[in-house]
């Protein structure tokens, strides 16, 4: 929310002087993390060892458990360090091949956290009853896959898990021999090492030694840890999780979101590496972060992909707690990572890919796919950090339709709110908030308007006195009375939303009708939608910005376990909040900060607090593209992002596009209207997404996996399956941009339609958008002031025929406000161009929801479907009113239209046509 964002609605525009803002020093760096220091200690002293280290863990084989009838294993482990402890492993082949590797202390002093795989998952996972495991003397194996091309191997000692498809190594675990689970311990007096007469410490026990090897022989930060002013007590003592993960046969790593980088990820250790630190996973409010750094931010996936030519495999390991990350590349065919994580049970997920699609549609199996959003929040939203009252609002809005510059949503930030009282109007300025909204609604138009999770300790804010008789906010360490932190409110507490007792509280809330007890948003409407910003949580006094690590959540958990959770739980239940307020459940706008694995099932996000420079617009299509890789694909700030927004700072002069000077003005208006006419093209690959799990903007080696010269390429991308290609500018004063054009393939100019090379001019107003041949574009070129007065317009064909003649695409509309989708209101067609004979181009329309039902809808398969549904009748007289053919070589003699009986009335014959 104190983002400076976007500056411009294009990617490329006047940049703010290049402050650096980041405060570092309020972030821990590994070497100031107890954790990390001794994972990166453990890894250093194997890097010492070289092949005389040697993992201390084995499974007992005498202990091994097959379930009948279906793919689970368990197993007993031991470290050889610590005999008396024990430890379970338990390895199930799901239905679809992903293997899931869980190992946890059993009988331990304490338990360790083991509930953010549930959290993130959308359901249960179905374990195979078609593999089974076989053990033998020195392994367990399970062979599987359509062509038994799979085989997961768990080594006995040391222990070591392995995936190989056609006898090839794709993921291995523990290989390095890193892996270590702290088991937990009962704190002991430090003992005094006995010196020898020159200060020397004298050789103690040869276990001792042995320890010492491993686990180094300091007690480093067990018990207690300070950074700055702060002190975490650490009642539990260490708990951390060191593993390695190796892509023996795989050279190039994505993912793990979110931070400011190249998509293809730097290294982090082994020779010269890019970055001293590995990348870290922790949530936090990092305002205005650098722009190219492996620092934490506000969200975190742990999701990685491992991609070469010879296929793509996944791993997703479901930890909730600060993990750092180091990746080094042994060769240009290799990737080894380390991940150390600070608390929680081990829980990777591999996923045996191998096409980037099928990694993922494995993970979409886990976790979900991006749920449908509404359709209106694909257009351009307008928000400033503040619009001071009812009535800037709707001079803004006023303003907006002046200039013929289409908007779909205005935002309030933190100011609408009276002392910073979420829901609570401040009736000075916004005396009259559901007029307001409705003025903004009579143009078809929505509000965002933000609720923060800092709730402000006044006994006049119903919400936290609710929230506190309730007991169900976060406690501070002692375990009793209410964590008291400082945010924008003042002295505030937060809800603890793993407590299940919050949820149908919170859900009430939001209401816009009387309750019969408590407070209701009675000031609202259904056109307010929400905006979950420092969810991570951000608290102004805190370590790190956020919450003490020792404070305690419901169960008994400390805030370390599951910080990274945290955010997500407050967006998700706010999204059901915003869908449950009608009596017609309707598609719920929730726009996050803070996320995690599975957040994209219900929310949108945006890249954070950035900076208006080119290097931040440079990074942002990196993040954007790499929070995809993760599944949270609703992401970005510019028009080429799938969410299309600008902000700016409390601090920063008024700069709504219609304020610009021209040919700023101009150039934005034209940027605005290009988004509006290609919001078939955008909804459609929504549609895909929902369903499918693909993301939105595709990095390169997603759509072309075995060209080597594309996978770190990551400053131009391909939108959906549509054919567009984008190359944003993001250097000042460029003129010309070079694209890398991966096949022998005709590429047009979406504007020109010529044929394009790899150079082109790219000035401010030309953004690089290519099509590529085969595709066929449905857009709207008609300008509207707002998406939903679109409703009826008529539809442009770009049909770019490929170098043999071919093209195809897809068009998905439905209502775009409520779920009636799933129940079959929806149009989904498919348009083909081909060439039956020489010298004739013929361009067809087909019913795809009657052909493929399976893939028509997010969340299940349509079980029957009706061409003549009722959506499809309300919009039966929307014609395709122009089709333009590209890469024709001859001026057509003749055009002819012809009425296939029973194809929908969108196809009959009508309309104009033009041929380039
Ligand atoms: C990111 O990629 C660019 C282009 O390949 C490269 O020049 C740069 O060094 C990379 N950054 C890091 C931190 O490795």
């Amino acid at each position: 929310m104190r983002s400076v964002a976007l500056v411009g609605v294009i990617y490329a525009l006047l940049a703010l002087p290049d402050v650096l803002a980041v405060k570092s020093n309020d972030f821990k760096t590994c070497s100031q993390s107890g954790f990390c220091r001794r994972g990166r200690a453990l890894s250093a002293r194997a890097k010492e060892a070289q092949s005389s280290w040697k993992s201390p863990y084995s499974v007992d084989p005498s202990s091994i458990s097959i379930a009948s009838q279906e793919a689970t294993v368990t197993a007993a482990v031991k470290s050889s360090l610590y005999p008396d402890i024990k430890f379970g492993l338990e390895l199930r082949i799901h239905d679809d091949g992903v293997v899931r590797v869980r190992l946890d202390e059993i009988d331990g002093l304490r338990k360790r956290y083991d509930e953010a795989a549930s959290w993130a998952l959308v359901a249960e996972p179905r374990i195979s009853s078609s593999v089974s495991w076989t053990a033998g003397k020195k392994d367990l194996r399970a062979v599987y896959g359509e062509k038994k091309d799979i085989e997961v191997v768990v080594t006995y000692e040391p222990l070591r898990v392995t995936l190989l498809r056609n006898g090839k190594e794709q993921i291995v675990l523990n290989g390095r021999g890193l892996l270590h689970m702290e088991h937990f311990r009962a704190q002991t007096p430090a003992v005094e090492v006995p010196v020898d007469e020159t200060g020397e410490p004298q050789e103690v026990l040869q276990v001792e030694n042995v320890r010492a090897w491993f686990e180094g022989d300091e007690e480093d930060a067990w018990w207690e840890e300070k950074f700055s002013s702060w002190t975490d007590s650490k009642p539990k003592g260490p708990e951390s999780l060191s593993l390695d993960i190796t892509f023996p046969n795989h050279g190039t790593v994505y993912g793990i979101p979110q931070h400011a980088t190249n998509l293809s990820l730097p290294s982090t250790t082994g020779d010269s590496p890019s970055y001293t630190d590995p990348f870290r996973l922790y949530n936090a409010d990092v305002f205005e972060y650098l722009a190219s750094s492996p620092m934490s931010l506000y969200g975190s996936i742990p999701v990685m992909h491992a991609h070469s030519a010879h296929s793509t495999v996944g791993v997703f390991n479901a930890v909730g707690s600060e993990t750092w990350i180091d990746i080094s590349y042994p060769s240009n065919k290799a990737t080894e990572t380390h991940w150390i994580s600070e608390s929680g049970i081990m829980d990777v997920f591999l996923l045996p890919g191998p096409t980037p699609e099928e990694v993922f549609a494995q993970y979409a199996r886990l976790t979900g796919t991006t749920a449908l959003p509404p359709h209106w929040s694909l257009g351009y939203h307008q928000c400033r950090w503040n619009y001071v009252s009812s009535d800037d609002v709707r001079t803004v809005q006023k303003r907006f339709d002046e200039e013929d510059m289409p908007v779909d949503v205005f935002w309030l930030d933190i100011e609408y709110a009276e002392d910073h009282k979420y829901f609570i109007w401040d009736h000075k300025t916004f005396p009259d908030p559901v007029e307001m909204t409705n003025d903004v609604a009579a143009i078809g138009r929505k509000m965002v308007v933000i609720v923060d999770p800092h709730l402000k300790r006044a006994s006049n804010y119903p919400v936290y006195q609710e929230a506190s008789e309730m007991g169900i906010l976060v406690k501070p360490k002692s375990g009793e009375g209410e964590y008291e932190g400082w945010c924008w409110s003042g002295s505030s507490s937060w809800i603890d939303h793993f407590n299940p007792a919050s949820w149908d509280w919170w859900i009430s809330k939001f209401k816009t009708s009387q309750l019969e007890t408590g407070f209701s948003w009675l000031e609202s409407s259904e056109d307010i939608h929400i905006w979950n910003d420092m969810n991570e949580p951000s608290i102004f006094n805190g370590p790190e910005i956020t919450m003490p690590k020792d404070s305690i959540h419901y169960g008994g958990w400390e805030h370390r376990d599951l910080h990274n959770i945290n955010g997500m739980l407050f967006h998700s239940n706010t999204a059901q909040a915003v869908s449950g307020r009608s009596d017609i459940p309707k598609r719920p706008f929730v726009l996050t900060r803070s996320f995690y694995a599975g957040s994209q099932r219900i929310s949108a996000m945006w890249t954070g607090d950035n900076l208006g420079t080119w290097d931040h617009m440079a990074v942002g299509i990196k993040m954007v593209l790499a929070n995809g890789i993760a599944g949270m694909t609703f992401a970005g700030f510019g028009i080429f992002s799938p969410f299309f927004r600008a902000h700016a700072h409390i601090d920063t002069k008024r700069r709504e596009p219609f304020l610009l000077d021209e040919p700023y003005k101009s150039i934005i208006r034209d940027t605005l209207r290009l988004r509006y006419s290609m919001l078939p093209i955008w909804y459609t690959a929504f549609k895909e997404s929902s369903v499918t799990g693909m993301p939105i903007l595709r990095p390169h080696y997603v759509m072309f996996p075995k060209d080597t010269a594309g996978f770190a390429i990551d400053d131009q991308f391909f939108v959906g399956s549509s054919g567009i290609l984008v190359k944003p500018v993001t250097e000042k004063e460029k003129k010309e941009a070079t694209v890398y054009l991966p096949e022998d393939q005709v590429y047009y100019d979406y504007f020109t339609h010529h044929r394009k090379h790899i150079t082109v001019a790219a000035e401010l107003h030309q953004v690089p958008v290519f099509i590529r041949g085969g595709s066929i574009l449905p857009t709207r070129e008609r300008p509207r002031r707002a998406s939903p007065l679109m409703k009826l317009d008529p539809f442009t064909l770009r049909v770019a025929l490929s170098k043999t003649g071919t093209a195809r695409g897809e068009l998905y509309l439905d209502d775009g406000i409520t779920y009636s989708h799933q129940q079959g209101e929806l149009v989904w067609r498919e348009f083909v161009a081909e060439q039956p004979q020489k010298k004739i181009t013929r361009i067809s329309s087909k019913d795809l929801a009657s052909a493929k039902p399976e893939s028509a809808v997010d969340g299940g398969e349509l079980t029957t479907y009706d061409p003549k549904n009722a959506f499809a009748k309300e919009i039966e007289e929307v014609r395709v009113e122009k089709i333009v053919v590209l890469g024709l070589n001859v001026k057509p003699s003749s055009v002819k239209w012809e009425y296939v009986p029973g194809v929908a009335a969108s196809d009959k014959k009508e309309g104009t046509s033009s041929v380039h």
